[in-house]
């Protein structure tokens, strides 16, 4: 029927009546990420996925698991309210109305944390093509509840940088934190540093050491930096890899007529990431104060961090689950588009040195797994067609890491299910200072839960992956061991295959300085004064000085 049969006070009240069920509808998909085709948008731009309805209930009851933390493990339930854990027990007796998850057979294990991604992040004349909304929604499907991001400073200033990146955050669908990168140095940054860990929740610093004439920092630039943050109680984070020599070996490749992807690995090998991280931590050591290295690639890294722990130094090393899983071989592949996906600094190295990293993890010389996610789909990556070193370096795994971890670590026997627990998401939360609020299944944590069947099978493709990326460097794994629920504050975000995400729900972490590794640093410092025997007092001084 037309709209001319109506008369023009019917019309006038189906018009309100529209506008009254447009305003719900609109606020159901707003709040609850859902439309009408059933699927989860949450997003203005149109990212959707296949989801259910929204679970409502703000109390959760997960019940016969195996509830696993990174010292102890237990058949227990977990009850939830409100987004924070109330009670960690067995058998909790709860109301009808409560929601309940049967985890029998199944792992109940801290959401993960990702220390190192890169959403939207500008880099090599290109924005990586995950935002914090599809980077998160991806993860969490991947059982990862929490990540921290690299706040890239605007020429040079880290304050406006903060802001970009707060604003770019706010359609976050999970709790996220910030790094800060330095890659200058002069008063105005000191003083921003300052700011940030005063006043905005930040407490750890990169200094890219490589990616000369971008992000790169030089030796004095990094003394400094490393002296401030040791002012502030706040980690100082290094991309370990000589710079100069970078752009050297670069050059030699395009002069040899390598101008492919494998010239990437060719053009930095591990003895250039070696040299840096033993630079850093000599600096760190001169300046008395903690460092943390970021993806960690290569043997010759880790023994200088293996090194320098042995000494008693306080270094964290990182490795990401590229670098544990992968190896070399396809930056040779003769399909350009294939290769140039692996391109990532420092490079993915040959075979033999994941397997290193692999065992360093298991034993403790490394303390945790991150992703260094930052995508670039097969268009950017063209950038380099012609040049190696313009195609944007990066990977994907923010969405992976959970399942590989478990599948190359724990199925081959290499760490128990509570070393697992503590290399992906405890270990983190105590290095940023947020434990046990986040890293744990303890009474007034956040709900930040996974639940994993051991039995069930994971796969990996592009296709069915959650990230934007258009390719998958994990293309083809197949493995055991699936997150098959994930728990954001209290909300079931992940279930039967299905996002169930709301954009803008995520929050910012502040962290706070002077962690634990900072604890008796000022001790060590008073015990150099006291040993200089200096100033020596001479009796001709002063004469000598007029
Ligand atoms: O290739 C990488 N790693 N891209 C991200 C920037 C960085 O160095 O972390
Ligand atoms: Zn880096
Ligand atoms: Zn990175």
């Amino acid at each position: 029927m037309g709209e001319e049969a109506y008369p023009c006070r019917k019309r006038a009240v189906l018009l309100l009546l529209a506008i009254y069920y447009g305003l719900l509808l609109s606020e159901f998909q707003i709040t609850y990420g859902w439309t009408d085709q059933g699927m989860c948008t949450g997003s203005a731009t149109g990212d959707e996925w296949p989801c259910t309805d929204y679970k409502l209930s703000s109390k959760l009851l997960i019940k016969g698991g195996t509830v696993v933390n990174a010292e102890s493990q237990q058949v227990a339930d977990v009850y939830i309210e409100d987004g924070i854990i109330v009670l960690v027990q067995p058998n909790i007796k709860v109301a009808d109305e409560v929601h309940v998850l049967d985890a029998t057979g199944r792992y109940v294990m801290p959401g993960g944390i990702d220390p190192h991604t890169h959403l939207e992040m500008p880099f090599m004349g290109q924005e990586t093509i995950d935002d914090f909304f599809t980077g998160q929604a991806a993860a969490l499907a991947g059982g990862t509840t929490m990540h921290i991001d690299f706040v890239i400073p605007t020429n040079g200033n880290l304050a406006h940088g903060f802001e970009v990146y707060a604003k770019k955050a706010e359609k976050s669908c999970m709790d996220y934190g910030f790094h800060v990168a330095v890659t200058s140095w002069n008063e105005d940054v000191a003083r921003d540093m300052e700011m940030l860990v005063k006043e905005k929740g930040i407490n750890s610093f990169k200094f890219f050491m490589a990616y000369k004439g971008a992000l790169m920092v030089n030796d004095e630039q990094l003394l400094q930096g490393l002296k401030k943050c040791k002012s502030l109680g706040a980690l100082a984070q290094v991309h370990a890899e000589n710079g100069e020599a970078v752009a050297e070996g670069q050059s030699k490749m395009i002069n040899l007529g390598i101008t492919g992807p494998e010239g990437h690995a060719l053009s930095r090998p591990p003895l250039l990431e070696g040299e840096a991280t033993a630079r850093a931590i000599r600096f760190a050591k001169f300046v008395n104060t903690p460092l943390y290295v970021v993806h960690v690639m290569s043997i010759d890294a880790l023994d200088e961090i293996v090194s320098a722990r042995r000494s008693g130094q306080r270094v964290i090393g990182e490795p990401v689950v590229s670098g544990l899983v992968l190896d070399d071989s396809k930056l040779w592949d003769p399909d350009f588009n294939i290769a140039a996906q692996y391109v990532m600094s420092p490079p993915i190295r040959s075979s033999g040195h994941h397997k290193a990293l692999q065992a360093a993890l298991s034993t403790g010389l490394l303390q945790l797994v991150g992703t260094d996610h930052c995508p670039f789909n097969s268009t950017q990556k063209q950038a380099g067609l012609n040049d190696f070193r313009n195609i944007p370096n990066g990977v994907n795994g923010i969405e992976e890491r959970m399942h590989l971890v478990w599948d190359v670590m724990v199925n081959s026997g290499q760490i128990s299910v509570m070393d697992y627990v503590r290399i992906t998401s405890t270990a983190c939360a105590r290095i940023f200072n947020i434990y046990p609020r986040k890293g744990a299944i303890l009474p007034n944590s956040d709900a930040d839960i996974i639940i994993l069947n051991p039995n069930a099978t994971f796969q990996i493709n592009a296709k069915s992956h959650h990230s934007k990326i258009d390719t998958n460097v994990y293309e083809g794994w197949i493995g055991k061991g699936k997150v098959e629920v994930t728990i954001s504050r209290g909300r079931v975000v992940w279930q039967h295959e299905k996002l169930m995400v709301e954009r803008g729900s995520g929050q910012y972490i502040s962290m706070p300085p002077f962690g634990s590794l900072f604890d008796g640093i000022d001790k060590m410092d008073s015990e150099y004064l006291s040993s200089l025997r200096a100033p020596v007092h001479r009796e001709n001084s002063h004469v000598a000085e007029s």
